[in-house]
C-alpha cells in the first residue's frame, strides 16, 4: 500500500525541499512560469501574467490538505532563492505507482540542482512512501530531464512518437523512463 505523508520537508546538500506557499507566487512567476525556455518543454505554456500564477499557487496549496499531494518548491539554502519545483502526482492505487515532474529556473540549469532535488523526492517515494514504480517522460529536445533521470538510475523504456501537443500547438515525441522500487532499494 502506498503510505501517503504529503509534503513533508526534505533536505539535499544544496536545497531545502518545501512546501510552496503564496508568498513565493511572484518568484515562481519570474522564475519559471513565464518564461518560455523553461515552459517549452512541458505540456502547458508560459503564464503570460502574474495573476495566473497566483491562481496556480493557490490551487497547490489548497491541495496540501490532502496527504496524497505531493508538491516541493526547490529553495536555495545559500540564499533562500526559490529555484523550482518538483512533484509526485498521477499515483495509481491498484499499481501503486506514479509519476515524477520537475522544473527549474534557467539561470540554474546545469548545476546539480535538477539530478540532487530528483535523488531526494525518488528516495522518500520509495523509501517512505512504498510506491512500486517511479515514471516520468521528457520530450526528446530535451535530453537534459534525460540526463537527470539517467543520473538517478531511471531507464529509458522507449520513445512514443507525439506523445503530447504543446501549448504552441507542436507536436513531440516523448523519451519514457522508469524505475521499480525493488530495482532501486538494491542500488
Ligand atoms: C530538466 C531540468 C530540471 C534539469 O535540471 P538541472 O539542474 O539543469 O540538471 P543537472 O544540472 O542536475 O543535470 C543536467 C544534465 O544534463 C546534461 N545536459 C544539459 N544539456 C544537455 C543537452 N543539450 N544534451 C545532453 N545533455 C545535456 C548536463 O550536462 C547534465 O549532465 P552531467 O551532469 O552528466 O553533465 C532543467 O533543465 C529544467 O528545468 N528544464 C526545463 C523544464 C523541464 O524540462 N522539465 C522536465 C520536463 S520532462
Amino acid at each position: 500500500m502506498i503510505n501517503f505523508l504529503g509534503t513533508p520537508t526534505l533536505e539535499t546538500d544544496r536545497l531545502i525541499l518545501r512546501r510552496i506557499v503564496l508568498e513565493d507566487a511572484e518568484s515562481i512567476f519570474d522564475h519559471w512560469l513565464s518564461d518560455d525556455r523553461v515552459m517549452d518543454n512541458l505540456i502547458k505554456g508560459a503564464h503570460k501574467s502574474l495573476s495566473e500564477t497566483v491562481e496556480r499557487v493557490k490551487e497547490v496549496v489548497s491541495n496540501y490538505d490532502s496527504q496524497e499531494f505531493c508538491y516541493w518548491g526547490m529553495e536555495l539554502k545559500e540564499n533562500g532563492k526559490l529555484i523550482g519545483a518538483i512533484d509526485l502526482f498521477n499515483f495509481d492505487q491498484v499499481t501503486e505507482n506514479c509519476e515524477v515532474g520537475y522544473l527549474m529556473g534557467y539561470q540554474w540549469w546545469n548545476k546539480g540542482y535538477g539530478t540532487e532535488a530528483l535523488k531526494t523526492v525518488i528516495e522518500f517515494g520509495f523509501r517512505d512512501m512504498n510506491i512500486h514504480k517511479i515514471s516520468a517522460a521528457h520530450n526528446t529536445d530535451n535530453p537534459a530531464s534525460g540526463r537527470i533521470m539517467e543520473k538517478v538510475g531511471m531507464k529509458q523504456e522507449g520513445t512514443i512518437k507525439h506523445m503530447i501537443r504543446n501549448a504552441k500547438n507542436h507536436y513531440k515525441d516523448c523519451a519514457v523512463y522508469g524505475l521499480l522500487q525493488e530495482d532501486y532499494l538494491k542500488m
